[in-house]
């Protein structure tokens, strides 16, 4: 077991390099099972999550090499189509294995992901979709057996919801299908574009990526390539947060600035002053935090629900109040409760939460219930007076790249420690 130990409280100051994008190194990962010859994948996080996409392939297997911060992936020696169930269990991103493999292979038996508990979070509209597209899926004890009789083919599919995850398995299975593969209402966030922008490094023919109508041309075959993963705009609202409640003046090296529009406006209402400078932020946040009247969270371009968790942490301690309401899923509020613990004064109701303001965070100790969820603590943790003690971060470790020794090089007091 591992936790981390701060001493909140502290300015921080420093430049920040922003690691690689979870949510886009995971589908690319995917992707290079399509690919004839090596991927060479560049600003790669080193997460539990890209380890164990880094496992599945291996399990499949391809060659997979991961050395400082660079994935090299060599998928000429696929051989076994079905994804282990304990790694279908460790993250929800296991489902977008699906579309990768029938577009390889034809077939594919798998399990129902796992992943952050944040309210049911059903694969209906994958399945829905691979179904028009000529695949056969039978259940049996809970493990979907997957098959194409006739061939994988492209198909019009009209998705009810704009999900990210589902455009991304159609956009892998439509790349190599026979056929034109076209998306409606899809996803437009920015992990989408750099997904399209890796296949057609490798030759796919993809059009629209970004927009809510995605056309995919099958091709016959892909090739490797070298291609760097885009910065994690979730990783840099994180940033932007903890400097945020810690009253810290900040650089973010690297970001995407454009792929932060929502969250720099929030930001801008917080009191936040934020400049640019090709794409780093410098943000200073020396004022006293201003609430947001209402947030609500919404798919791209809208206020992202990867975020809201965290920027309820510095919410907590801005003078006023604010709102949020969750609408991507159902039980997004379970930090809620840690929070409290730590002196925040918040009531939820249903899907709406309403923070008031106090002047003071103090330490506590609270466990991460999700990634975000315990982002957020790690962020309420460094605002607070005292001490924190933040347990359960195999959660946090899913999607940040040791937080604690970045934090520490910014003036933090942060420990990581393992204890039985
Ligand atoms: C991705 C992100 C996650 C982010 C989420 C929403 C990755 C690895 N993860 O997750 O960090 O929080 O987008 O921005 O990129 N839904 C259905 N049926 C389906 C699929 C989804 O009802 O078949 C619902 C979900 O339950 C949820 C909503 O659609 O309520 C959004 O889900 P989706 O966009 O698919 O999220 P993920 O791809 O899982």
């Amino acid at each position: 077991m591992q936790k981390l130990i701060i001493q909140g409280g502290q300015k921080l100051e420093g430049d920040i390099p922003v690691q690689g994008a979870k949510n886009s190194a995971l589908p690319i990962l995917s992707a290079s099972l399509l690919c004839e010859g090596e991927s060479i994948l560049e600003n790669c996080p080193e997460l539990s999550d890209v380890y164990t996409a880094c496992q599945i392939l291996t399990s499949a297997g391809c060659k997979c090499d991961m050395k400082h911060h660079v994935v090299c992936v060599k998928a000429d020696t696929l051989r076994n189509s079905e994804i282990p169930e304990k790694l279908m269990q460790e993250m929800r991103s296991s489902i977008i294995f699906l579309g990768a493999m029938l577009g390889r292979t034809g077939t594919c038996t798998l399990g129902y992901p796992g992943g952050c508990e944040l309210g049911p979070r059903p694969i209906d509209l994958h399945l829905q979709a691979f179904q028009k597209m000529g695949v056969k899926v039978h259940e049996e004890n809970g493990i979907l057996f997957c098959h194409t009789p006739n061939g994988l083919h492209g198909a019009k599919i009209h998705l009810n919801f704009p999900s990210v995850g589902a455009t991304e398995n159609l956009m892998l299975a439509g790349t190599l299908a026979k056929g034109e593969t076209v998306i409606k209402n899809a996803a437009r966030e920015p992990e989408i574009i750099d997904l399209a922008n890796y296949l057609m490094k490798c030759g796919a023919k993809i059009f629209g990526a970004g927009s809510d109508s995605i056309r995919i041309q099958g091709v016959k075959k892909l090739h490797g390539c070298t291609y760097r993963i885009m910065p994690d705009r979730i990783v840099t609202a994180t940033w932007l947060a903890t400097a945020a409640i810690t009253g810290s003046n900040l650089r973010l090296l690297h970001t995407d600035v454009n792929s932060l529009e929502g969250i720099l406006d929030v930001l801008e209402q917080m009191q936040c002053q934020c400049s640019y400078q090709d794409n780093h932020i410098c943000i200073s946040a020396g004022k006293p935090l201003h609430a947001v009247r209402y947030l609500k969270t919404m798919p791209y371009p809208g206020f992202p629900t990867d975020t809201q968790a965290i920027f309820m942490a510095a919410l907590c301690k801005a003078n006023g109040s604010s709102v949020i309401e969750e609408t991507i899923f159902e039980n997004r509020f379970r930090h809620v409760d840690a929070l409290v613990k730590m002196g925040a004064d918040i009531r939820v109701i249903g899907r709406v939460a309403v923070i008031h303001g106090v002047k003071q965070l103090h330490g506590a100790t609270v466990s991460a219930t999700d990634l975000r969820g315990g982002a957020c603590l790690l962020v309420a943790g460094l605002g607070a007076t005292g001490e924190t003690v933040l347990t359960d971060i195999a959660h946090i470790d899913r999607g940040y790249d040791k937080p604690e020794i970045l934090l520490q090089k910014l003036g933090a007091k942060i420990e990581r420690i393992f204890s039985p």
